[in-house]
């Protein structure tokens, strides 16, 4: 009985799958103050030029350079799971396969792009990348990325996580990067946001802010922005996993695939695992491809789909994408990756279409998921992962019910050693579930009414 599907590092692909390539209905491009496309030169003071051209491609397969999989063999190709304990605790029919990108230095699947990142900026000649970080895991990937390849690294991190979890910021410490809580007092959008509400727990859209900001001011222009999701390049580094897992699930023997499930913050754990697969929905085959949310911040569940910024203090260009305002402050849930207000918008595009159908669940349901896995599977899921795990659960009960086989591929985005705050509060009954308000959601949305708006086009095949 076979519990690990392994690939050898000459297995591993060598090029990133680009939805973009594909998507039934092109996305909108971004637009700038005045309203209009932006042109890529404009985005040369946030991003090195061969980042930007990523960013644009519509080119279906893009090479991965050969330094970027040799840093890439670190730790990939990632096993892929067969969650066999936790079949039999529920008693499904349905197989259900994971792949276990907690594996990589900093725990998560965020290493894919940030060591990608790292590799193209120094490749242009930048000596600094500046970014934000919610829960610690971009901030840690980036640092140990940059270490890697000789880059200084500097991480605004959301000032909920940076009192929660110390240990990411000396990780971030321990390979040489530097991290600050956001809003800090360093930047004029973080003393903007700190004059006017001293005791913000911050978000992600504020500590972007401060990270484009820091890297537009610097006068020896040698730094760049780092985004660690919902940009076309992220994703695209991401897709390694879901192309992974094609060639092992191969080898398991599967045919088919009926379910590839993904928690969602920016999109880009989730896009990496289903993308591949979005490719065959696109063609025809009958998949159910699920991204997971939080209900206190539901981005893809309740928001629109508009034009609105990346960040709080409006420095970006306006993406189409869902959103629940930039100025939208979400509770502090312990899955703090999760908390974005934002969606990428090659996910969001998916969702338009119809290939893509997002649920949200309630923190407590999550983290009772990720206690079952622990007890079954073994390993300690991020808070952020177990919104993953509650709908694969839910979906492979449902095949119980249906009296179905399934064949359930999870992304296991991370592991939790460095979330344990989260558990104990669990454990000691002291979490509550947490419903956005529409009150709250219907001002957040009314800031957007200024903006252009973004036409929800689809072909109505989904
Ligand atoms: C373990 C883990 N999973 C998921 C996410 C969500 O991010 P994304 O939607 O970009 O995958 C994060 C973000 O920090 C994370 O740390």
């Amino acid at each position: 009985m076979t519990t690990k599907i392994f690939l050898t590092e000459q297995e591993m692909p060598r090029q990133w799958y680009n939805l973009a390539a594909d998507l039934p209905t092109p996305l909108l491009p971004p637009l700038g103050p005045d309203g209009k496309p932006i042109s890529p030169d404009m985005l040369s003071a946030v991003f090195p030029g061969n980042l930007i051209e990523q960013e644009v491609s519509s080119q279906r397969w893009i090479d991965i350079p050969e330094e970027v999989l040799e840093l890439l063999c670190l730790w990939r190709p990632s096993p892929l799971y067969r969650a066999r304990r936790l079949e039999a605790a529920l008693k499904t029919p349905a197989r259900i396969y994971y792949k276990n990108e907690g594996v990589s230095p900093a725990g998560s699947h965020k290493p894919n792009t940030a060591v990608a990142q790292a590799w193209y900026n120094k490749q242009f000649g930048i000596k600094r990348l500046s970014t934000e970080t919610g829960a610690g895991q971009w901030g840690s990937a980036l640092a140990f990325a940059c270490s890697l390849l000789g880059l200084e690294c500097k991480v605004f991190m959301v000032r909920i996580s940076y009192e929660q979890k110390p240990y990411r910021r000396l990780m971030m410490e321990a390979w040489g990067g530097t991290c600050v809580a956001s809003p800090s007092p360093e930047t004029q959008a973080g003393r903007d946001i700190l004059a006017r509400y001293p005791d913000t727990p911050g978000s992600l859209g504020i500590a972007i802010s401060e990270a484009i900001e820091a890297a537009v001011t610097d006068p020896t222009g040698k730094t760049r922005y780092s985004l660690g999701s919902v940009l076309n390049h992220v994703m695209l580094h991401q897709t390694i996993i879901g192309l992974e897992a094609k060639k092992q699930l191969e080898k398991a023997g599967e045919k088919k695939v009926d379910a590839v499930i993904a928690c969602a913050g920016g999109g880009s754990n989730f896009a990496g695992i289903s993308f591949p697969f979005v490719l065959d929905k696109i063609h025809g085959a009958d998949i159910q491809i699920i991204p997971v949310e939080p209900a206190s911040c539901p981005t893809m569940t309740r928001a629109p789909f508009v034009y609105d910024h990346g960040d709080t203090a409006r420095m970006t260009p306006l993406l189409p994408m869902h959103s629940l305002g930039h100025a939208f402050v979400p509770a502090p849930i312990h899955a703090g990756g999760l908390r974005y207000h934002g969606m990428s918008p090659l996910v969001s595009q998916g969702i338009v279409e119809g290939l893509i159908t997002p649920r949200a669940y309630q923190q407590l349901r999550c983290y009772e998921a990720g206690v079952l896995w622990a007890r079954t599977e073994g390993f300690i899921p991020a808070p952020e992962t177990c919104h993953a795990i509650a709908a694969t659960i839910d979906v492979a009960n449902q095949a119980r019910e249906e009296a179905k086989e399934r064949v359930i591929l999870m992304n296991w985005s991370g592991h939790g050693l460095l979330d344990l705050t989260g558990y104990q509060k669990f454990l000691a009954g002291e979490l509550q579930d947490h419903a956005l308000p529409e009150e709250e959601l219907a001002r957040n949305l009314r800031l957007l009414e200024a903006l252009p708006r973004a036409d929800a086009r689809k072909t109505g095949r989904w």
